[in-house]
């Protein structure tokens, strides 16, 4: 008791000592680098579910060191001196869910981007080019109708979504498409970016634990949801980044487009992924001090 008394009074001595030294010293500015700066920042996280959509971006990283939690990658370093991350999150919505809620809690990242490659569900959008995620929404979520043994199924007439993220949370059957916002600055930023490859537009990213071959079924989606593709995590992401907070967009090319026989390529991995280091790389500029 006695020391804790004494080690307070110490304290608070030299608490006042500093803070007169800091006041005699006030003519001499301390004006941080612009390297310090960027380094003062939070990650910024770039998520890719497969090697072909994370490795090249992980590569570029400098003073890099990874992190492997159960299966999920972590590669942390730096892109022309910016805090940035690349995770590969695997495939699917869980485990895109999983890898982005470790992420936040372990990171407190200052924004996250999900891209990689997606298939076209619009007939005038081409392999090479790239949808910006001004809506991301789950398409694998709906309540069937109604059919007796032998009733058979057709999932064309399944058009009630069933929205996973209800306001009213005592609703055990909310009915809507939900749609989540991607976030402005990082579509400003976005835009800022130069690609040359296809062309680059915003729409909707639909997302499933599902690769549709259907052409009606793809039609459908199109004109009921509004997708402009579709893959595998993107809402997940969105729907991860939504209740924690945390800035987000999908960012996805066409590798494949079945609406206008547009054949997968491999190629469109890395295109995404220059593509997205260079948005990432505009975002963070855009929060350096002014
Ligand atoms: N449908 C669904 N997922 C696709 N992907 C690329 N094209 C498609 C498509 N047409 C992406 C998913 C997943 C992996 C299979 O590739 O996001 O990660």
């Amino acid at each position: 008791m006695q020391f804790k008394c004494a080690f307070g009074v110490i304290s608070l001595c030299s608490a006042l000592f500093l803070v007169g030294c800091n006041n005699d010293d006030s003519s001499v500015s301390q004006t941080p680098t612009v390297q310090e700066q960027k380094q003062k920042l939070q990650p910024i996280i770039i998520q890719g579910a497969l090697p072909v959509e994370s490795e090249r971006m992980a590569s570029k990283l400098e003073n890099k060191t990874v992190e492997t939690i159960g299966g999920w990658t972590f590669w942390k370093g730096t892109y022309n001196g910016y805090p940035m991350i690349i995770s590969k999150t695997r495939m699917g919505m869980s485990n895109s869910a999983a890898a982005t809620a470790l992420a936040i809690e372990r990171y407190k990242p200052i924004a996250i981007i999900n891209q990689g490659t997606s298939g076209g569900h619009d007939p005038d959008l081409h392999v090479y080019d790239i949808v910006l995620g001004k809506y991301a929404t789950n398409i694998g979520a709906f309540r069937t109708p109604k059919q007796p043994v032998g009733g058979g199924s057709n999932s064309l007439t399944w058009v009630e979504a069933f929205d996973v993220l209800p306001t009213d949370e005592s609703d055990p059957e909310p009915i809507a498409i939900r749609k989540f916002e991607g976030d402005q600055e990082l579509l400003v930023a976005a835009h800022k970016v130069r690609y040359d490859k296809g062309e680059v537009v915003e729409g909707t990213i639909g997302s499933a634990d599902v690769w549709n071959n259907e052409l009606d079924r793809i039609q459908f989606f199109h004109q009921r949801y509004g997708t402009s593709v579709e893959e595998m995590e993107a809402a997940s992401v969105a729907q991860i980044a939504s209740q924690l907070n945390v800035p987000f967009l999908g960012i996805r090319i066409l590798s494949n487009n079945i609406t206008n026989n547009g054949a997968y390529d491999p190629g469109t991995g890395e295109a995404c992924q220059e593509y997205v280091l260079n948005v990432a790389e505009e975002y963070m500029k855009s929060k350096l001090p002014k």
